[in-house]
């Protein structure tokens, strides 16, 4: 596969506007007070980079790491078939910081089934953060096994695998400025 074969679905400059004004919302939201970002590694360091650049507060960031390697498909058959996660999810890299009494906002790319962030909640709200708020970059919600929605999201999208702005395909493209759809065929 080349990167012709991709669709766009989402441009760049759609993509900056709305990160933009996810920004401008979580200033106005946590006015007067500091926020931590906690990126979920890999796919969210392009989207935590953008956003919080356009937030106009005292902030700093940590990133935590997931894997469900060992009970997703292949990426071949994640694509062809579309996959039923068993919900194992598994942490590769824990916070580095307390999260204890902190306003928490975690940054990920993609809301698909709900199971990763469904566990990633659990875990950081064992830290006891003053507040806790999610901030998606795309949700798929007709995909969703778990009932967990976010409180920032960039776009809805439809069922499709998409790719670039920090989404991988085995781990390639995600330095595409674009979103792009892999076609299933
Ligand atoms: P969930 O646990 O099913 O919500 O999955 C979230 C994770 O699945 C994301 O962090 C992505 O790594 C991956 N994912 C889900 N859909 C896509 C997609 O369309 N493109 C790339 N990665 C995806
Ligand atoms: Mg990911």
């Amino acid at each position: 596969m080349s990167v012709s074969d991709l669709k766009v679905l989402l441009e760049r400059k759609q993509i900056a506007d709305r990160v933009a004004e996810i920004g401008h919302q979580i200033t106005r939201d946590f006015s007067g007070e500091s926020v931590i970002f906690v990126g979920v590694l890999k796919g969210a360091a392009i989207f935590l980079s953008d956003l919080a650049r356009h937030v106009d507060l005292d902030a700093t960031f940590d990133f935590i790491g997931v894997s469900s390697y060992g009970n997703r498909p292949s990426p071949t058959q994640e694509l062809q078939s579309g996959w039923d996660s068993t919900g194992e999810v598994r942490l590769t890299k824990d916070v580095d910081h307390s999260m204890r009494d902190k306003n928490l906002i975690l940054v990920e790319d993609i809301l698909d089934t709900g199971l990763t962030l469904t566990y990633l909640r659990r875990i950081l709200m064992a830290h006891q953060p003053r507040s806790f708020k999610i901030a998606t970059l795309l949700d798929k919600p007709s995909r969703r096994k778990q009932a967990i929605e976010a409180d920032y999201v960039g776009f809805k999208i439809p069922d499709e695998f998409v790719v670039g702005y920090g989404l991988d395909y085995a781990e390639r493209y995600r330095n595409l400025p674009d979103i792009c759809i892999i076609p299933r065929n």
